[in-house]
């Protein structure tokens, strides 16, 4: 059995842990918030790395388009006659939906969807 004094420290110490928990998950969904916020929709520094990073291992060594550092701009903008970006209605650019259907395990974070989606609509400019 436990003494009061005990049960009362026991307590007190349930208390600082689940307090403490929540100011730890509240922390992180704020840094997490943060840095999909950080990501720019600037061509050269935000746009092409993504492509590179997550899609060039098998395009074009294994098919097309090409998303290989300094192919990716004409890729995105001519590949099958500019099919990849829909400058009207940007959401429905096909890119969009070839970087999150899981036909690789590379699909882009929600953050680079909409760092993407966001330089589409401001013109799918090389620079700004
Ligand atoms: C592991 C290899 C692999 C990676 C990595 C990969 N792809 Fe693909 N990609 C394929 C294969 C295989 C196909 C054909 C099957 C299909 O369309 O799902 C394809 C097809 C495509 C097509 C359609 C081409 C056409 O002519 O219709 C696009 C666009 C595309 N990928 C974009 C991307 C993007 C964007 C990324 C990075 C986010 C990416 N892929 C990463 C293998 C890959």
């Amino acid at each position: 059995m436990l003494s009061k004094q005990q049960n009362k420290t026991l307590t007190n110490m349930k208390k600082f842990l689940s307090i403490f928990t929540l100011a730890l998950l509240t922390f992180s969904f704020q840094s997490c918030e943060k840095y999909e916020i950080t990501i720019g929709d600037d061509f050269m520094d935000d746009i092409q790395p993504i492509f590179v990073d997550k899609c060039s291992s098998c395009h074009p060594s294994l098919l097309p388009p090409d998303f290989t550092e300094g192919a990716v701009f004409n890729s995105l903008t001519q590949y099958n006659g500019g099919a990849l970006i829909d400058k009207q209605t940007p959401e429905d650019s096909y890119i969009l939906v070839k970087a999150t259907d899981g036909h690789s395990s590379n699909d882009v974070s929600n953050g680079q969807k909409e760092a993407i989606l966001s330089w589409i609509a401001n013109g799918a400019n090389k620079s700004n």
